[in-house]
């Protein structure tokens, strides 16, 4: 893809749906009773993993031009794949399976692409195995996952990392336990596991940092409207802060406080972005972003707002290379183990540009203000590492090309088309 640089961007854009909501609601729709109906979903790859998985269970998931409607078959109603479960690129896919699969009497074996097979799983094997749950992988860590039928067991645990698919996936396997479970975190991670079970009848209760889930009820099929991803408006925020002459609005982007970290963030840095129209949808809160171009200031960001923007973190290093001064981003060494290791692609990418980035262990130092060239950029087949160099090449003194671009299709299938509708050129 090339990406030639921008005059302005103006604009209108519906944000799509979030990829988190939209897998969960196929999920919980399956192993709910009744039927399940979902608007907004997001067709993106990975959801449509979360799909192909959940109907090689045995579910029924139609896919109608305005929803998608799930025949939930109940807690105990998944019927065993023929196959092994494909997840695809998908970690969340992944990981929250893991945790329904752990309760199921049979047994099945899951499974992703390159980036999966190296992505950690030790972290859910661990505290599935404190339930008693029968789980193995290739060197103790690594996909394919095994899970056999076992009895699983309640547990209290806390988790070392702050991430909302191991947190998930305990409390999925919790529906199947003897006895309540506990999952505290360092740092709250999303929350929309906890929301929408709630949403379809489970007993959870939050506390500090720390969630229980009761077993015992039953899911209920409903209605979810999921809301636009603030992970994929991340990109026309940045954007339209960096771009001068620049006025976007962003309808419908989901605004929940475990998720609004990059918002607080761009706002700090002196960014102008106002919520208008803040409403609930499904117990999530949202709201219409209007972003105008503005002068921006190097911050230090670190600690309980990084779980809050872990998806956005690439975008916002970009957003950091137009900020006067240096941005600092730490306790981020999560980066490393998503779609691909974000701090030294990033780093390493925007170092073409002409960019002054430094790569630590745990996140980034960014010295902003220096001229930026195009580049021939790689995307490590990570869309969101692909969306923020297309971001940062907008403002390039010459056009720039991302090879293997179409990763996009994870998270926003029609990234390029919806930035081209909204560019001016010089
Ligand atoms: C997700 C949780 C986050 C995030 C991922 C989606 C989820 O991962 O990076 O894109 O849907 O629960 P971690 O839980 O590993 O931080």
């Amino acid at each position: 893809m090339i990406i030639q640089p921008v005059a302005s961007l103006n604009g209108t854009l519906p944000i799509p749906g979030d990829k988190s909501i939209s897998h969960r609601s196929i999920m919980f729709g399956s192993i709910a009773e009744g039927e399940t109906r979902i608007y907004n979903f997001l067709m993106g790859d990975d959801c449509l993993s979360t799909i192909r998985c959940f109907r090689q269970l045995g579910v029924d998931i139609e896919i109608g031009p305005e929803s998608i409607v799930v025949k939930g078959k109940g807690l105990y109603g998944l019927t065993p794949a023929n196959e092994i479960l494909d997840c695809g690129n998908s970690g969340t896919t992944t990981r929250l399976l893991a945790g329904i699969l752990a309760g199921q009497p049979f047994t099945s074996t899951l499974t992703g692409d390159a980036s999966i097979q190296k992505r950690p799983m030790n972290r859910i094997m661990i505290p599935l195995q404190e339930m008693h749950a029968k789980i193995s992988g290739q060197e103790e860590r690594f996909c394919p996952l095994t899970l056999t039928p076992s009895t699983l067991t309640g547990i209290h645990y806390n988790s070392p990392v702050s991430s909302a698919q191991v947190k998930s996936s305990i409390l999925l396997a919790g529906l199947y336990a003897d006895s309540p479970v506990t999952v505290c975190e360092p740092s709250i991670s999303r929350d929309h596991t906890e929301r929408m079970l709630q949403a379809f009848g489970v007993h959870i209760e939050q506390e500090g940092k720390c969630v229980t889930l009761h077993p015992g009820n039953k899911l209920s099929g409903r209605e979810v409207i999921v809301p636009g991803d603030i992970s994929s408006a991340a990109f026309f925020m940045v954007a339209g802060l960096i771009v001068p002459n620049s006025k976007l609005t962003l309808k419908n982007v989901g605004i929940n406080p475990t998720r609004r970290g990059l918002l607080d963030a761009l706002i700090q840095m002196g960014g102008r972005i106002t919520c208008v129209n803040e409403r609930e949808l499904c117990g999530e809160a949202v709201c219409d972003m209007i972003v105008e171009s503005s002068t921006l200031k190097g911050i230090t960001i670190g600690g309980d707002i990084i779980p809050t923007m872990i998806d956005e973190i690439p975008a916002f290093a970009v957003a950091s290379l137009f900020a006067e001064g240096t941005t600092i981003i730490q306790d981020a060494k999560e980066l490393r183990v998503k779609e691909s290791n974000r701090i030294d692609a990033m780093t390493d990418e925007l170092t073409k540009m002409g960019a002054h980035v430094t790569a630590k262990e745990d996140g980034l130092i960014i010295e902003g203000g220096h001229p930026l060239q195009g580049a021939s950029f790689e995307s490590y087949h990570d869309h969101r590492i692909a969306m923020s160099l297309a971001v940062a090449a907008l403002m390039a003194s010459s056009p720039s090309e991302i090879a293997n671009s179409e990763c996009v299709r994870i998270s926003y299938p029609h990234f390029f088309e919806d930035l081209k509708d909204l560019a001016m050129y010089e």
